[in-house]
C-alpha cells in the first residue's frame, strides 16, 4: 500500500503513455554522501514496471552516491529513458573495504529499448582504488576491491548511449556483453593516462554496434576492444588518446576459439596513443578476425600506429611462441593514414606461422614525431600494398 502511494506521488505524468519517475521523489537525497542505491533502486523498480514511453529522471546539479546496482528486466515497456542531468558517484575504495569483487558497478541486464542520455557525469572515483603497486603484487584484499566495469550492459538490445562524460573508471568504462542493436555517440570517456586497465568501450559477443563522434582518452588499455563473438561493428569519428588503441581482440587467450568480423573503423584520430589500429591474438586459439578495416585514420605522435600482434600474451610474457592451433587473420585493410608516429616501428604485421591473409595497405603516409626514420616490419602477411611511406616491402604477395 505504501508502495502503491509512493509510485503515485512519484508518477509526474504527462500523458498516461509517458510516465516520468524523478529519483528525488523514491528518496534519493543527492548529497553526494547519503548512500542513493536503496532510491535508485524503488526508482527502477517503478520505471521497470510501468508501460509506455518511461523516463527515470536524474536531476542536475546533485551528486547521487550510489554502491554497485543491478538495473534488471525485462521490464514492461520497450523505451526506457533514462535522463542523467546531474551525477551518479561511486563509493571510494575505504568505504568498502569489507565488500567482496562485483563485476561491475551500474549493471543493466536484459532490458531492451534503453536509451541513457544526458548531459551528466557517471564518476567511477577511480582514484582511490587505484594503486601504483603491479596487479599481480597486491595483497588479495586489495584486489578483491576491484569493481570490473562501471557501467555494464548484459543481453540489452536497441541500447542507446548518448551525450555523458564517463571519469575514472575503477577499471574498464563501459562494457557491452550480449547486446545486439547499440547506437553510443557523443560521449567523453576521461581518466589519467597512468590509471591502470581504464579501458573505454569493451565489447563482446555483440552484434550491430554504431559507436561515434566519442572521446575517449583514458589510461594505460585500450580505448575500445572488439573482441570475441562481436561482429558488425562500425567505429566513426573517435579521438583515442591517451590509451592503447582501438583493438580487435585480444582472441584465442587459454586456447578460446572466438571469432571477430565486419569490424570498420573510419575517420578516427589517434593522438598520443600507445597503439593506433590493432588486432592482438594469442597463441593456442582458434577462430578468426576477418573483414577488419581501419580507413581515413588520422595520426599525432602514435605509438605502434598499425598492428598485429598474434604473439600477444597479456600479463604473461609478452611475445609468446607460435603453437600449433592460432586464430585466422584474413581481410584486413588499413587505408589512409596520414601523420606521425611516435615509434620507429611504424607498421608492424606479427603474424602467427600459420599467416595472415588478404592484408591490404593503401594509401598512408606516416612520418616520425621525433625525427627518426620510420618503417615496416612483417613476419608472416600476405597481401598487397600501394602508396605507402613507410614502404611495406616485407608484405608477401
Ligand atoms: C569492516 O569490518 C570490520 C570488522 O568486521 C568492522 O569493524 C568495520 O566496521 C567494517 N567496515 C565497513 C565499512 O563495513
Ligand atoms: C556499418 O556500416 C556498413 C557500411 O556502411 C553498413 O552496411 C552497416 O549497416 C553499418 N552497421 C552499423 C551497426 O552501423
Ligand atoms: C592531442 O592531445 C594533446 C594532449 O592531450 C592536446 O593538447 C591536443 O590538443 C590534441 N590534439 C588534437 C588535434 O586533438
Ligand atoms: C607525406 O606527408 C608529409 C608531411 O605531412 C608530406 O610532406 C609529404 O609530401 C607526404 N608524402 C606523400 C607521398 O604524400
Amino acid at each position: 500500500m505504501f508502495f502503491m502511494l509512493s509510485i503515485s506521488l512519484a508518477y509526474l505524468a504527462t500523458g498516461n503513455s509517458q510516465p516520468t519517475f524523478d529519483v528525488g521523489k523514491f528518496g534519493a537525497a543527492g548529497d553526494g554522501e547519503t548512500n542513493d542505491s536503496p532510491a535508485f533502486l524503488k526508482a527502477w523498480e517503478a520505471v521497470c514496471g510501468a508501460s509506455g514511453k518511461t523516463t527515470l529522471q536524474i536531476p542536475a546539479n546533485k551528486i547521487f552516491l550510489l554502491y554497485p546496482l543491478q538495473f534488471v528486466g525485462p521490464c514492461k515497456s520497450s523505451f526506457i529513458h533514462i535522463q542523467v542531468m546531474g551525477k551518479l558517484l561511486a563509493p571510494s575504495a575505504n568505504a568498502r573495504r569489507n565488500s567482496t569483487s562485483v563485476d561491475c558497478w551500474l549493471c543493466f541486464e536484459r532490458v531492451d529499448g534503453l536509451l541513457i542520455d544526458g548531459p551528466g557525469q557517471i564518476d567511477g572515483n577511480g582514484e582511490t582504488w587505484w594503486t601504483k603497486v603491479p596487479i599481480h603484487e597486491r595483497p588479495t584484499s586489495i584486489i578483491r576491491l576491484i569493481i570490473l566495469q562501471a557501467l555494464h550492459f548484459h543481453g540489452c538490445n536497441d541500447l542507446r548511449l548518448s551525450g555523458l562524460t564517463h571519469l575514472n573508471s575503477q577499471k574498464n568504462h563501459i562494457g557491452l556483453h550480449n547486446c545486439h542493436g547499440v547506437s553510443i555517440s557523443n560521449l567523453h570517456i576521461i581518466a589519467p593516462s597512468d590509471s591502470p586497465n581504464t579501458d573505454g568501450i569493451d565489447v563482446s559477443l555483440s552484434t550491430q554496434i554504431l559507436i561515434s563522434n566519442t572521446f575517449i582518452g583514458t589510461g594505460s588499455d585500450d580505448c575500445i576492444a572488439v573482441k570475441g563473438g562481436t561482429s558488425n561493428v562500425n567505429i566513426t569519428r573517435v579521438t583515442c588518446g591517451p590509451g592503447h588503441g582501438i583493438s580487435i581482440g585480444s582472441l584465442g587467450e587459454d586456447g578460446a576459439n572466438q571469432i571477430v568480423d565486419q569490424v570498420h573503423v573510419t575517420g578516427c584520430t589517434f593522438n598520443g596513443s600507445d597503439n593506433g589500429a590493432r588486432i592482438k591474438t594469442t597463441p593456442g586459439g582458434t577462430g578468426f578476425a576477418r573483414d577488419v578495416s581501419f580507413e581515413g585514420i588520422t595520426l599525432i605522435a602514435s605509438g605502434n600506429p598499425i598492428v598485429i600482434d598474434q604473439h600477444y600474451c597479456n600479463g604473461r610474457d609478452h611475445h609468446c611462441q607460435d603453437q600449433e592451433k592460432a586464430v585466422a587473420i584474413s581481410g584486413v585493410t588499413f587505408s589512409g593514414f596520414q601523420g606521425t608516429s611516435a615509434d620507429v616501428e611504424a607498421i608492424n604485421l606479427d603474424c602467427s606461422k600459420q599467416g595472415c591473409r588478404g592484408i591490404t595497405i593503401n594509401n598512408v603516409n606516416i612520418s616520425s614525431s621525433v625525427g627518426h626514420d620510420v618503417r615496416a616490419v612483417c613476419k608472416n602477411a600476405h597481401g598487397t600494398t600501394v602508396s605507402t611511406v613507410p614502404v611495406v616491402s616485407c608484405l608477401l604477395s
